[in-house]
């Protein structure tokens, strides 16, 4: 019988806008203050894209880097999946004008639309086809322009939400690699967090527009208990099949919506702080995006070794979450 295909990681690349918005700068744009910002969201400044940047411009470049890292090129690619909530358009899908920014071959290209837990979810597909042997190489790429869909006058949400993106290159590996993927979704908690309108639900009309009902409305408290149980639960369920407790996994990389989320979710999942992978402050949460930049930045910070284990763990509208162990 031949052995199983193992599934790695074989290259990964950030883009992140230029422009920094500062918790002072938003001071100044509505009632709040850097203290409560940073104290209740641990958020210090976020990027923002500039108008004429759409969310594939963004992914093309963090895919340029991951296929640069891979030493692989565009046309050695042969599935692309663009994890987003903020596409360009609503078709044709943005990994379809990534494959033609990239200039890949007409090999399969497919959003996923399951909001912050985007990235898992591409990765958990893309193995699948590696795994099988169907592909060889895919692209997956988590793209998020949120600042697109943030309603800037509202002080509830536009802290909390910046641009960016993060790309990894996935392939057949040696040793290690994707060791358990879990996924889930609960419609109903949809409510918690969605962009109404621009839909066929309610089109977009004058009277949608002057209701705000084309940004992302959220009811934060709520979701923030459900993120808690949810993060630490998907651990347990990536986890337990493969025979691993909390302590053997070294680094955690999450999706960074909220410090104190993250922080509840350690205590929960048995685990210290220190092993969950942090860089919100910088960027606040990138939706999908937030947990593919997080990965390239542990890596590039040396915080991720040979032969580690680490877990990737996200929660999103929808609901939706995932969990993924990956040997290093
Ligand atoms: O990516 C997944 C989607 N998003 C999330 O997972 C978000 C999850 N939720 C959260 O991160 C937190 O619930 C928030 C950061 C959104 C809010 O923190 P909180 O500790 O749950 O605050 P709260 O919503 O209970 O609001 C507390 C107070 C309220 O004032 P009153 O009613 O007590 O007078 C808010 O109006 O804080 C007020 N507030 C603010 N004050 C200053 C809300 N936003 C702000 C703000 N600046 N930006």
């Amino acid at each position: 019988m031949c052995e199983p295909i193992k599934v790695g990681i074989l290259g990964l690349g950030k883009y992140l806008p230029e422009k920094i918005l500062t918790n002072k700068d938003l001071e100044k744009i509505v009632d709040t203050t850097d203290e409560w910002i940073m104290s209740r969201t641990g958020i210090k400044e976020r990027r923002i894209a500039r108008d004429n940047e759409a969310t594939s411009d963004m992914a093309t470049e963090a895919a340029r880097r991951a296929l640069e890292a891979a030493k692989l090129k565009p046309e050695d690619i042969d599935l692309i999946i663009v994890a987003t909530i903020t596409p360009d358009m609503f078709f044709p899908a943005t990994a379809c004008l990534v494959q033609e920014k990239l200039g890949a071959r007409t090999v399969p290209a497919f959003d996923v639309s399951v909001a912050c837990s985007g990235f898992i979810y591409g990765i958990a597909i893309a193995k699948q086809f590696i795994a099988s042997g169907v592909y060889k190489h895919a692209l997956v790429v988590a793209s998020e322009k949120l600042s697109s869909i943030t309603d800037w006058t509202d002080r509830n949400t536009c802290v909390l939400f910046g641009d960016g993106a993060g790309a990894a290159v996935l392939g057949p590996v040696d040793r290690g690699g994707i060791l358990s993927t879990y996924l889930g979704a609960d419609g109903k908690q949809g409510e918690l967090i969605k962009l109404p309108a621009g839909g066929s639900r309610i089109p977009a009309t004058k009277k949608s527009i002057e209701d705000k009902l084309h940004f992302i409305k959220m009811n934060g408290s709520e979701l923030f208990k459900h993120a808690v149980r949810i993060m630490a639960d998907a651990a347990l369920q990536a986890t337990k099949p493969i025979g691993l407790k909390a302590e053997d996994i070294n680094l955690v990389i999450p999706h960074q919506a909220n410090v104190r989320i993250l922080h509840a979710a350690a205590k929960r999942m048995g685990l210290s702080t220190d092993k969950i992978y942090l860089n919100i402050e910088k960027y606040g949460n990138m939706s999908a995006a937030s947990s593919a930049v997080a990965l390239v930045e542990a890596v590039e910070e040396g915080r991720i070794k040979r032969g580690d284990k680490i877990l990737l763990d996200a929660f999103g509208g929808g609901l939706t979450w995932g969990a993924i162990v990956i040997e290093w």
